[in-house]
């Protein structure tokens, strides 16, 4: 039996990890075994090609190559981890995934939504998520949250207009995608938002029939 395939998407400082982690303890909670991973990255290879991708150093990398990388490592990423998984009936739960790339390199860098996207399709051959969580911060609120850090990747450096315009990439997405991304207001407290995504949660497991083994 199939299980179920979800990505938590957001603006950086959106909270997203955190909130991962208590869908999570949920998932538990209820008898579930969850699987949780995070973009880029999420196995060997996908974790190198993360190194390359966020290294402020690859300040000259060509948004072109920066994103033919990020679905490189999203194919391999969908081949050795998250498809075996949810074929073998596990929830997967990704930390960031292809609306990512749509957000960030189709919006963010310019490259187009559909360009983006078609590179994605050939990547991941089918695997799209069940449901996507998007945890909706405007991006000067994340920007705030993020200022607590000492250092910054890449793509947290690419300046406060790169994060307007990928917002509003997140917002065409969920227009275009409504039934598949579901927006909650991360704006308010980690428990507020805790909540929202657990009632979410329940219900798509619900809705898809799912119970703990
Ligand atoms: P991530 O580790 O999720 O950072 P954060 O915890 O700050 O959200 O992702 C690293 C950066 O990579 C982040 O700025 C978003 C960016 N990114 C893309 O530009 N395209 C993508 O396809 C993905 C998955 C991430």
């Amino acid at each position: 039996m199939r299980g179920l395939f979800v990505s938590f998407e957001g603006v950086d400082g959106c909270g997203k990890t955190r909130q991962m982690q208590f869908a999570s303890e949920y998932l538990k909670e209820n008898g579930f075994d969850p699987v949780l991973t995070r973009e880029p990255g999420g196995c060997r290879i996908a974790e190198e090609i993360r190194s390359i991708l966020l290294d402020p150093k690859n300040a000259e990398m060509s948004p072109y190559t920066e994103a033919l990388l990020f679905a490189a490592a999203r194919s391999q990423h969908v081949d050795e981890v998250i498809r075996p998984a949810v074929e073998a009936g596990r929830i997967v739960m990704t930390d960031r995934f292809l609306d990512s790339s749509v957000a960030y390199q189709g919006f963010g860098r310019r490259l187009g939504a559909d360009s983006v996207m078609d590179i994605n399709r050939f990547a991941v051959r089918g695997m799209l998520p069940d449901v996507t969580i998007f945890l909706d911060v405007p991006p000067d609120v994340g920007f705030e949250r993020m200022h607590d850090r000492t250092s910054y990747d890449r793509i947290e450096e690419s300046g406060e207009r790169f994060f307007d315009t990928l917002y509003t990439g997140f917002l065409s997405l969920c227009d275009r995608y409504p039934e598949r991304i579901i927006r909650i207001d991360a704006s308010g407290s980690k428990d507020e938002t805790r909540e929202k995504v657990r009632c979410v949660l329940a219900a798509v497991l619900e809705k898809k029939g799912l119970r703990s083994a």
